[in-house]
């Protein structure tokens, strides 16, 4: 079992023996970040924090043997794997083209660590979830962006128009005014949670069907920032090229890439990616989103759909709010 101390009481640990991080971390592991053969960095996770609850797969904060804290999405939540792939090529894909997403790395989970949290609910997902995990660096004091409220951010038509762009390349429809998956840190917008898109990956038969597919983007949390998407497309589409995919592709582990119909290695499955997304960043004229829904559009369909709900509940209560 690991051993529940903290970072400070290793650093003092190592202060008492005088030396530097020679002192083999729980788990046997120097704490030196491993690379791993992904290329992502490899760390252990020491320490699980607290679940975030915002969404619905459930992450953990964890704490890990390179003394860092990070966002874990767990191998075994009931998105599945694919969540992670998406993640891991989506963010890393945006980093690339520009765009502020927190590092990632991947953990390595024993679910020794938290036995000490009490929500059976979480405890089964730690269970489902030893071995390799996605990181994303907790960014300490950020706050979930709210679209409207000004106080949290200046976000320009560029800035904006670039975020909506990629967002309608890679078929994220979990950018909302309802669910924006942006922070802000710093004075800046954060990128996070990129589990939903790749849609197409879900059903790799019909994916060339979805090359030039306009995904519903007219109620992007940034949408009413004036989102400059035509300069972006200039920008950026030139940068998605088959060279960059590769790179992305590789830092997905073997093991997420499960064997599907027709796509049965790893490898297989890395090309059928990278030629998807070059295909779609070559047609984007078909895809690019170019309404978005004004305030009175979005209170008006948030009545529609709130009313929708309250029909289908029984009487005694339709009068409980939410
Ligand atoms: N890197 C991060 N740093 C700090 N907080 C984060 C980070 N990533 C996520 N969070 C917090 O956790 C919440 C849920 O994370 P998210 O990635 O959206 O997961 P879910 O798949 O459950 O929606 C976010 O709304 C945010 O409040
Ligand atoms: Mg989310």
């Amino acid at each position: 079992m690991v051993d529940l101390l903290g970072e400070a009481q290793w650093r003092m640990v190592e202060l008492l023996l005088g030396g530097g991080w020679a002192v083999p971390l729980p788990g046997g592991r120097e704490a030196e970040r491993v690379r791993a053969n992904s290329g992502l960095t490899e760390v252990t996770a020491l320490r699980y924090l607290e679940p975030l609850r915002a969404g619905g797969s459930l992450p953990g904060v964890v704490e890990t043997d390179d003394l860092g804290t990070y966002v874990v999405k767990f191998s075994g939540a009931a998105q599945g794997r694919k969540a992670l792939v998406a993640e891991v090529v989506t963010a890393e894909l945006g980093r690339r083209l520009g765009l502020p997403v927190p590092e990632m790395v991947l953990v390595r989970f024993d679910p020794e660590v938290a036995v000490h949290e009490p929500d059976p609910e979480v405890q089964d997902l730690l269970r489902a979830s030893a071995g390799l995990n996605l990181g994303m660096d907790f960014l300490p004091g950020a706050r979930d962006f709210a679209p409207g409220v000004v106080r949290d951010v200046d976000v320009s038509p560029a800035e904006a128009g670039r975020i909506v762009w990629f967002d309608a390349l890679v078929g994220n429809v979990d950018r909302t005014v309802h669910s924006p998956n942006l922070m802000v840190w710093h004075q800046r917008l954060w990128l996070i949670d990129h589990g939903a898109a790749l849609i197409f990956h879900h059903r790799w038969s019909g994916a060339a069907e979805a090359v030039g597919r306009k995904y519903p983007m007219s109620e992007h949390a940034l949408g009413g920032y004036s989102p400059d998407v035509a300069g972006a497309d200039r920008a950026l589409a030139p940068l998605v090229t088959v060279d960059l995919l590769r790179e992305v592709t590789e830092l997905v582990p073997d093991e997420w890439l499960e064997p599907e119909p027709g796509l049965d290695t790893p490898e297989l499955q890395r090309a059928a990616y990278v030629s998807h997304l070059a295909a779609r960043a070559g047609r984007s004229a078909e895809w690019l989103p170019d309404c978005f829904a004004t305030p009175e559009e979005l209170a008006e369909r948030e009545a529609r759909r709130t009313a929708a709900s309250l029909a289908g509940r029984p009487a005694w209560l339709q009068h409980v709010r939410g």
